[in-house]
């Protein structure tokens, strides 16, 4: 195995709840993956918390680190003690601290008569503090030439476009673009991944079908059980559109909508399409969105951040947005967006539904309540949760069958029993991973890789605020619907889109939006 050089990792807050979380479980899975491969590596847990408390909650999380099944209990607990050592904690607050974390790496280097390769900066911090991080590493970490930088940074990133813009020029001033990697862990599950290789390599069949003379409409669906308690500080602040419908929400729709580069592993020319895409979506009006805030939101946040008995929070805990995109391909064709916290079920997925004009002359209305006998015709990536459990990629039989690529993806069988949309599984092809792989650790080994695709740039960061910011604005006033409970929640769903299909996906919507026990 030819000698590649030395990868240093610094996790920056990595004591904190998603570094607990997912963040070492996916470093370890890098080095699962790439030990032996020439390669060598150690890893830097860093916080403001004292070395001493840091490194015993370091400790207690690398203890707890798993493999995946097909690794031998034995040979796990070899890696593990490997990963272990080449872990250490350092409490890092002042540029004087970064400079001596560079000079312990090049020592390290110089120790294992290896080259530098890169370093990784994991930025796992709240966004205030990311100006004083990127100074310091800008002006004492930075690695030899050669080398490269890759700065990893969490959401959220700004509160509307002007704030988003000035985050951005101010990281600017200190990285160039390309050592810039802004992760949105959607775009690391499964089922979000295979969007565009499944349209890529379906491309003989997708071709005339993935555009409006053949797509009824698009549903890009997240519902959450939990709700907001323990973090209503943030979400106040934020909010169901800015927290994952400015985001995930729109990342997805953008992979659904945006034209499929001649070469779709460039991850060049996937980031322009998928800029044209962001840039052809339609403006919003108020009509395009109903808000609902979940009822015990209102109680939370007086008790959580002791507000008075007349507070009344506007927040939105739920959104359901309908977006057209304006181009030649989806002109007219609905994509409904929809999030909330605290609904009957966890579940996420993207759904798009076909004409079906050929086969069934139901109405509209007789579609949606799935009373028809008429079968819709749909492609389906379940990103997860709900009836199924797990990632899968399903299409009706009717519609065609599919190709995905097989070393990572196999067909599956459906539970007995199990139905999908008002289906048996049994009438889809379905597919689901190999392996299942939690998305931060997807995502860990494309940056590890220095593969950009799956990330957000500062173009299609701005482009989403420049699209979510009007609605944000013209809605900042609206009192969200309460939901859920009897007549409220009726109330909720008797909301006001207005324009062309919209009795149609005002009824999608309403059928997707249950309180818990309604
Ligand atoms: C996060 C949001 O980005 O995504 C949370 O801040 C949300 O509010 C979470 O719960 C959902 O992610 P997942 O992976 O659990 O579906």
């Amino acid at each position: 195995q030819e000698l590649q050089g030395h990868v240093s990792i610094i996790l920056l807050g990595a004591t904190g709840d998603l570094a607990r979380k997912y963040l070492w479980q996916g470093l370890f899975q890098l080095y699962l993956d790439e030990a032996g491969k020439g390669h060598s590596f150690s890893f830097h847990g860093a916080a403001l918390t004292t070395t001493k408390q840091g490194q015993e909650i370091m400790a207690k999380v690398l203890e707890s680190l798993s493999c995946p099944e097909d690794v031998a209990p034995g040979r796990c607990a070899e890696l593990k003690d490997q990963f272990q050592g080449l872990s250490r904690y350092r409490q890092l607050k002042t540029p004087e601290d970064y400079a001596a974390l560079s000079e312990d790496v090049e020592a390290l280097v110089r120790h294992e008569g290896r080259r530098e390769a890169g370093r990784l900066f994991y930025f796992s911090v709240p966004p205030f503090a990311y100006a004083d991080i990127a100074r310091s590493i800008n002006s004492s970490c930075r690695p030899g030439p050669g080398a490269w930088l890759r700065v990893v940074l969490e959401k959220p990133f700004g509160h509307d476009h002007r704030s988003a813009q000035q985050l951005a020029t101010e990281l600017g001033s200190f990285f160039q673009e390309e050592e810039m990697y802004r992760v949105d862990h959607y775009l690391g599950k499964q089922a979000v991944a295979q969007i565009l290789p499944f349209r890529d390599q379906n491309r003989k069949a997708l071709d005339g079908l993935w555009n409006r003379h053949h797509v009824e409409r698009v549903e890009i669906i997240m519902k959450e059980t939990v709700d907001a308690e323990g973090r209503t500080s943030f979400y106040e602040e934020y909010g169901v559109i800015r927290d994952v419908l400015q985001n995930h929400l729109t990342e997805v729709l953008t992979l659904v909508a945006m034209e499929l580069p001649y070469n779709a592993s460039s991850a060049e020319a996937v980031l322009q399409h998928k800029l044209q895409a962001f840039r052809a979506l339609r403006g919003l009006r108020s009509a395009s969105a109903v808000l609902g805030q979940y009822r015990a939101y209102g109680a939370q946040v007086r008790r959580e951040l002791h507000k008075p008995d007349s507070f009344h929070s506007l927040t939105p805990t739920f959104a359901g947005i309908l977006v057209h995109v304006d181009n030649l391909r989806w002109e007219g064709v609905p994509f409904i967006l929809m999030s909330g916290k605290a609904l009957d079920e966890r579940v996420g997925y993207v759904r798009i539904l076909f004409k079906n004009r050929a086969f069934c002359a139901q109405s509209q209305k007789d579609w949606v309540t799935a009373r028809s006998p008429c079968l819709p015709q749909q492609v389906i990536f379940y990103i997860g949760h709900g009836e199924l459990g797990a990632p899968a990629v399903l299409v009706s039989r009717s519609l065609f069958k599919p190709t995905l690529p097989s070393k990572s993806w196999k067909e599956v069988g459906g539970r007995p029993g199990l139905r999908l949309f008002g289906r048996p599984l049994s009438d889809y092809y379905a597919y689901s991973p190999v392996r299942e792989q939690d998305a931060y650790a997807t995502l860990i080994s494309h940056i590890f890789h220095g593969r950009k695709g799956s990330f957000v740039t500062t173009e299609t960061l701005l482009a989403s605020w420049a699209f979510w910011t009007p609605l944000l604005d013209s809605l900042s006033r609206e009192v969200p619907r309460v939901y859920p409970g009897g007549a409220e929640n009726g109330h909720l769903l008797d909301f006001e889109f207005t324009g062309s299909q919209l009795a149609f996906c005002q009824q999608q919507v309403a059928q997707l939006v249950r309180g818990p026990g309604s």
